[in-house]
């Protein structure tokens, strides 16, 4: 903790060293407006596409999640931030019910995708994970031809009709911005793809089966700067159909591809609101300290 530091020293946090800063003494480079995408006025009038109310979260005995309340507002881009193991992946899971392949889980609460109570009894999860599909950090092809990879979930329902696969194919890989790289050897295996494209292949399989929501979970950690750009750049296209949640450490990120950012911390949500205010205006001095390099 710095000397000049004006928290009391009995502040619950555990802070780790400041972070290097190349001008000590000043705030590190922060978020300037002008450096912030505008809000998208469209996000401020949309429905709400998910809804959490007080979801508490357990993994046996340790609380991972406390009374969680957030709403994701549809075709936009929610970001969650904050520390490691402050619950991001977690809570991105309930939100299509993941952790039901967990074992030891046990969740209170209620998570609403639209109007479906996802955690009620007679919530059919195989289609509740096809309405939300998931993308994770390492991608993850599995080891068949690139067409075989996006098809995989229509397979799994049953299809089989060549047109139909050829059909979902094509507009999933155009989705995620691959079609023109792939077009010409979709029968090679995926794992012959670049990183790059393995995660953009990743998402075109979430895209097969036509989700509503789409989440991610630090999916530009293993990418090079070019590679995320254009995962980046993606995700503002995606926005237009879909709704994305994505985890990420990255702060820029959040700051530059999502409409509404909510920030972590020991498994509560210190607070959310417009990546534009979160970023420049925030009302938590615990949001300011982590969105500025403090901690974290
Ligand atoms: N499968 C699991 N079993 C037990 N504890 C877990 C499991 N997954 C995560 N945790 C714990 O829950 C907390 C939140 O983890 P996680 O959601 O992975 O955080 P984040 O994604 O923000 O890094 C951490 O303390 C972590 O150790
Ligand atoms: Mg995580």
């Amino acid at each position: 903790m710095e000397i000049d530091d004006p928290r009391p020293v009995a502040e619950p946090a555990p802070f780790h060293a400041p972070p290097p800063s190349s001008a000590p003494g000043l705030r590190p480079a922060a978020f300037a407006q002008q450096d912030l995408p505008l809000t998208d006025p469209s996000v401020l009038s949309a429905p709400t596409m998910l809804r959490v109310e007080r979801l508490n979260l357990f993994y046996g005995q340790k609380q991972a999640l406390t009374d969680i309340d957030l709403q994701v507002a549809r075709n936009s881009v929610m970001a969650f931030i904050g520390p490691s193991g402050c619950g991001k992946s977690t809570l991105l899971r309930c939100l299509n019910r993941m952790n039901d392949l967990i074992d030891n889980v046990r969740i209170e609460g209620r998570v609403l995708l639209g109007d479906t109570d996802i955690y009620a009894p007679e919530t059919d999860v195989i289609a509740l994970r096809k309405r939300a599909g998931m993308v994770f950090q390492k991608s993850n092809p599995f080891p068949k031809s690139i067409y075989e990879n996006v098809a995989y979930g229509l397979r799994i329902q049953g299809q089989s009709d060549r047109a139909v696969l050829d059909e979902a194919v094509e507009r999933s890989l155009q989705g995620a911005g691959l079609w023109e790289e792939v077009k010409d050897r979709l029968k090679d295996s995926a794992q012959g793809l670049s990183g790059g494209q393995q995660q953009r292949l990743c998402i075109a399989r979430a895209l097969a089966v036509r989700p509503e929501v789409i989440l991610m979970d630090e999916p530009c950690s293993a990418l090079d700067p070019i590679a995320t750009a254009r995962v980046e750049e993606l995700i503002l296209e995606l926005k237009r159909e879909f709704t994305i949640v994505i985890v990420t450490h990255n702060m820029q990120q959040a700051a530059r591809v999502s409409d509404h950012t909510a920030f972590f911390w020991m498994g509560k949500l210190i607070e959310s609101g417009l990546t534009e205010k979160m970023f420049t205006n925030p009302g938590q001095r615990m949001t300011e300290d982590y969105i500025t390099g403090r901690f974290g």
